[in-house]
């Protein structure tokens, strides 16, 4: 019987420990993320997006809010190229740091996106929310270099003419993800866009 006791009251107390973290770093986040929440791309939207978007290993891609890391940890394997995400959430933030590890290529930052300068990436990744995705259209117009790529996944680029737009074959992953490049000159829009 006390066996017994003991097992509830362990099952019960992880659930509701698990309950007040997940809570507590939806607290932290939200005011940040703005709708944003942690909502990890499913694998073939990753492998879709990725295979659209052939790297060197020189190259430095940084993922907008990366979640439990997915897309650094993939693109760092399949191309061998560095990469970096920005995490607010505490909680995706530990998971994408814990499975880094390891990966010299591959760095992960409690940090608000908002606050870095995006000046030295060569492929900004993002799957955010279509509220923010008007000031974000904004911030890689003004910070991007010339022929930077960007991949936002679901919501289009306010202002931004994408270079391409695909959808996976899977049925239910199959919403858009749009591919934009940013033009020779950071204030002007590029040539593919009218
Ligand atoms: C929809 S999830 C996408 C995760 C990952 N990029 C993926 O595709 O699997 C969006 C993530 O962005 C994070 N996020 C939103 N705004 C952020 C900000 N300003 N700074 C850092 N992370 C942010 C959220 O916490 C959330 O985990």
């Amino acid at each position: 019987m006390n066996t017994f006791i003991i097992i509830i009251f362990s099952v019960v107390s992880v659930t509701i420990g698990a309950v007040l973290l997940v809570a507590f770093s939806v607290v932290i986040a939200a005011p940040v993320t703005r709708g944003a929440m942690f909502h990890p791309s499913a694998r073939i939207r990753v492998k879709t997006a990725l295979d659209h978007l052939p790297m060197t290993q020189e190259q430095y891609l940084v993922d907008l809010g990366c979640g439990d890391g997915r897309v650094i940890r993939a693109a760092a394997r399949l191309y061998g190229a560095r990469c970096r995400g920005y995490e607010i959430n505490p909680l995706p933030f530990v998971i994408a740091w814990v499975l880094s590890l390891g990966r010299p290529q591959v760095s992960v930052r409690w940090r608000n996106f908002w606050r870095e300068d995006l000046g030295k990436a060569d492929v900004v990744f993002c799957y955010l929310f279509p509220d923010v995705m008007p000031q974000l259209a904004g911030k890689l117009r003004e910070e991007l270099r010339p022929g930077c790529r960007v991949v936002s996944c679901n919501f289009p680029l306010p202002g931004w003419t994408p270079v391409k737009m695909v959808r996976p074959s899977a049925t239910m992953y199959n919403d858009p993800i749009y591919f934009y490049e940013q033009g020779p000159d950071r204030r002007q829009p590029t040539c593919r866009d009218t």
